[in-house]
C-alpha cells in the first residue's frame, strides 16, 4: 500500500511538471520554434530530435553550449537562448524533453544500409549508445542517436572531427577515427530506420 502510495505521489509530480512545462513556463516556447513541443525537431533538419534524451545527457549537452565546449556554428540562436535560461530553468527544460517520448522520426532509409549499420553500431557505438526505449537509457553513457535526424548526427560527427565540439571521452574519438565516410552513411541510416519499441 505505502509502496503504491509513492509511486503515485511520483507521477503525480511528473503531471503536475508537464502541465506546467506546457502552460506556465512560456520561455520554454523559444525551444518549441525549432525543436518542436514535442521535441521531435522542426523545419530545418538540422534542428536535433531532443525527445527521449536522458535529463541529464540534456542538461549536460546545454551547459556545454554554455561553456563553450560545444559551438553553435550552424545556429548562434540556440546558443543564446540556453545562455539566457537560470539554473533551475535547464532543469525544468531536461525535464520537460526527457519525458517527451521518441516516437520515429519518419526520415527514409535505405534498408540495405540500414542493415551495414545495424552492425557497425554493435560493434563500435552500441556500448554507450542505447536506444530511447532502452531500460537502461538513464545509465547508458552516451546521448541516445536511435530516431534522430541524419544530417544533424552528421553535423556532429564533423564538429567532433573537426575541433568545434569536444568529445567528453577520448574511446568515442578512437571508435570515430575507425570508420570511413561509407560506414557513417550506414549508421546514419541504421538510426533513421528506428521505430519506438523495435
Ligand atoms: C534557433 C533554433 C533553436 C532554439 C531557439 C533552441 N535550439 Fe536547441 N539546438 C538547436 C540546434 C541547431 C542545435 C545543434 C547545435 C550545435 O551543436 O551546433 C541544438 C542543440 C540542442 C541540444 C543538444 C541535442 C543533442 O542531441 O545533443 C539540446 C539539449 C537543446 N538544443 C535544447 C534546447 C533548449 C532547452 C532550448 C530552449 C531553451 C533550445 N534548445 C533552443 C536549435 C535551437
Ligand atoms: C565510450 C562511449 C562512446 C562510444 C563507444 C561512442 N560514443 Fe558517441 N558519445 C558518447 C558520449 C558520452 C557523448 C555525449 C557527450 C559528448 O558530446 O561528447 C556522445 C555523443 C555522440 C554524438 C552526438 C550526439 C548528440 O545528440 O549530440 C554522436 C553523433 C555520436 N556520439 C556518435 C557516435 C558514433 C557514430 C559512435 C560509434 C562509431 C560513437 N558515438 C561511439 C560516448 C560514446
Amino acid at each position: 500500500m505505502r509502496y503504491r502510495r509513492s509511486r503515485c505521489v511520483v507521477c503525480l509530480a511528473a503531471l503536475v511538471l508537464s502541465m506546467s512545462a506546457l502552460g506556465a513556463e512560456p520561455w520554454l516556447e523559444k525551444c518549441f520554434e525549432c525543436h518542436g513541443a514535442d521535441g521531435m525537431g522542426k523545419s530545418d533538419p538540422m534542428y536535433p530530435v531532443i525527445a527521449g534524451i536522458p535529463a541529464a545527457h540534456i542538461e549536460e549537452a546545454i551547459y556545454a553550449y554554455i561553456d563553450g565546449a560545444r559551438q553553435c556554428l550552424r545556429e548562434p540562436r540556440m546558443c543564446e537562448t540556453v545562455a539566457s535560461l537560470t539554473e533551475s530553468e535547464v532543469s525544468a527544460a531536461a525535464a520537460y524533453f526527457s519525458s517527451r517520448v521518441r516516437e520515429y522520426n519518419l526520415e527514409e532509409f535505405d534498408a540495405d544500409l540500414a542493415a551495414k549499420g545495424a552492425f557497425l553500431h554493435e560493434r563500435h557505438c552500441g556500448a554507450c549508445h542505447v536506444p530511447p526505449h532502452d531500460e537502461d537509457v538513464d545509465y547508458a553513457i552516451g546521448i541516445p542517436l536511435h530516431g534522430q535526424r541524419p544530417d544533424y548526427i552528421r553535423y556532429a560527427i564533423r564538429a567532433y572531427f573537426g575541433g568545434n565540439r569536444e568529445p567528453l571521452l577520448d574511446t568515442m574519438s578512437h571508435e570515430l577515427r575507425q570508420l570511413d565516410s561509407d560506414d557513417f552513411d550506414a549508421l546514419v541510416n541504421y538510426y533513421s530506420s528506428y521505430r519506438a519499441g523495435n
